[in-house]
């Protein structure tokens, strides 16, 4: 069986979401994971885009090894000596270019002629080949482009020595039976076609982009571009999870195979969502919090009798978990860290007994406690044990005709300290106590709450997005009480600034 390469470009296209944004470490985490999740290449960024994207994909070249790392270039020299730069300490370097080949893009972005692109293309691609044996060429919006001219483009470059050709549907314009048979033309018209591997890039303006690109497979490409969740520039890129399962579920059909470790997509969805805050949508297919949950007494009925007769995928193979209620408080430290395992966290014992700890005390609250709460404290547990300003407590006053007013404690390196604000409503009462602590001063740019599970009991799991001058920074916490979570959010976010 052919197995499809998976390219994972929720690093670089990923991050172009609206509203996503990574710090280096949370790249780093990103990456590791994806690694663990067994994709054949990461995107990591785009190195010259800024020192901070180039920094990034320089740490990851250097700590991931196994899966390819790849930098992304416009086809000029600043570009492809940054990406180089950046990917040389990988153990497997790819520098990818691109340059658009569409007419629209070479008339009005561009402003060049064919023969101009034509030439350009044949340059940065021996360019790159220069610094390394990987070199991937995207002629951008190359599902748009006059066929016979990307030909002529897609046989030049391959010349010059590219490996991987992707054709990326730039601004999710195809549709599955055209694109498709781009693919297969491709293949018939390209005559030295066979001295590359297809790729294929599509983004999700009009829905398809996994439709798409699974057209795609069928008509001969040997690998897939995608990101975690489907997030990506504007409506985003195709979505890792839903390329891999259907390619799974559907081996009757590909009849091709990827090298995912399904079980842990699940985890990295949620690694993906928590460190972007770019929500998964509850019926987001295969890893939404509904993709495995049977409403209707008639599904219900038939799962019960037959698994099959509703569920084409098990919720295990893509590690959702064998069921979503687990425990309550009088379950024990052994199933507790088993239950951990299963969910995909390899923790240590101090680890493991901190989370134990929390959970007791969330047990004590909430008479049920599901996966979802299990993975939102030991979230928390790990990034409040490296945190500057420790939450100890705070009070709020609030009502109707009062003014909202808030005292807020923190623990500094050990040490107490105290601030009292007042705002416009106790949650922005408590950010204005928190920055006199901190001697910051933010601007709120979004604020979400949403419950983890359902109940009056669930946690709320508040996400925010503040402006400290001019750094974006994301803050997230969980808690029963939602003004506790947002002021931990806030912390949260004040303590990545250093
Ligand atoms: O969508 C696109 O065309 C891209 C290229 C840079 C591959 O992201
Ligand atoms: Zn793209």
């Amino acid at each position: 069986m052919e197995k499809i390469k998976i390219f994972d470009t929720t690093l670089r296209d990923g991050e172009q979401s609206p509203g996503a944004s990574l710090e280096k470490q949370d790249k780093l985490e990103i990456a590791k994971q994806l690694k663990v999740l067994g994709v054949d290449a990461i995107e990591a960024g785009f190195p010259v885009s800024s020192p901070g994207d180039f920094e990034a994909v320089k740490l990851i070249a250097q700590k991931v090894r196994g899966p390819i790392i790849c930098g992304l270039a416009r086809c000029m020299e600043k570009d492809i000596k940054a990406a180089v730069g950046a990917v040389k300490p990988a153990q497997h370097p790819r520098i990818h270019v691109f340059l658009a080949t569409s007419k629209i893009h070479m008339k009005y972005k561009l402003q060049k002629a064919e023969d101009e692109i034509l030439r350009l293309a044949v340059w940065g691609a021996r360019l790159a080949r220069k610094f390394t044996a990987d070199v991937e060429f995207s002629p951008e919006d190359a599902s748009r482009s006059e066929k016979e001219f990307l030909y002529r483009v897609v046989e030049a470059v391959i010349k010059a020595g590219v490996t991987t050709i992707n054709i990326p549907d730039t601004v999710g314009y195809a549709v599955p039976g055209a694109y498709g048979e781009l693919i297969r033309d491709i293949r018939n018209n390209v005559p030295n076609i066979n001295k590359a591997v297809i790729s294929v890039h599509c983004h999700n303006d009009l829905g398809l982009a996994v439709a798409n690109s699974l057209s795609a497979v069928k008509n001969g490409a040997g690998q897939v571009e995608c990101t975690i969740n489907g997030i990506g520039e504007r409506a985003g890129n195709a979505s890792l999870e839903e390329i891999v399962m259907a390619i799974n579920t559907r081996k009757d059909y590909f009849n091709c195979m990827t090298g995912i470790n399904t079980k842990e997509l699940c985890i990295t969805s949620h690694l993906v969502s928590k460190l972007t805050g770019v929500m998964v949508p509850l019926n987001k297919a295969v890893v939404g919090i509904n993709a495995f949950s049977h409403e209707s007494g008639i599904h219900q009925d038939g799962v019960l009798k037959e698994r099959g007769t509703y569920e084409i995928m098990r919720p295990q193979d893509v590690g959702f978990g064998e069921t979503r209620l687990v425990m309550g408080k009088h379950s024990g430290r052994h199933a507790f860290s088993v239950r951990l395992a299963k969910l995909g966290y390899k923790l240590t014992e101090q680890q493991v007994n901190k989370a134990f700890e929390a959970f007791k005390l969330l047990a004590d609250k909430k008479k049920e406690v599901f996966d979802d709460d299990l993975r939102a404290i030991v979230d928390e547990g790990s990034r409040v044990a490296s945190e500057r300003y420790k939450l100890v407590s705070f009070q709020v006053t609030t009502g109707t005709g009062v003014e909202p007013e808030a005292l807020v404690r923190v623990k500094e390196k050990g040490s107490a300290k105290e601030a009292q604000a007042t705002g416009d409503g106790p949650i922005d009462a408590c950010y204005k106590a928190i920055e006199k602590i901190a001697k910051v001063k933010g601007k709120l740019l979004d604020y979400s709450v949403r419950s983890i599970t359902s109940g009056k009991d669930a946690l709320g799991d508040v996400t925010i997005k503040v402006v400290f001058n001019k750094r974006v920074v994301l803050g997230r916490a969980a808690d029963t009480d939602i003004v506790q979570a947002s002021v931990k959010a806030y912390l949260n976010a004040v303590n990545k600034l250093g």
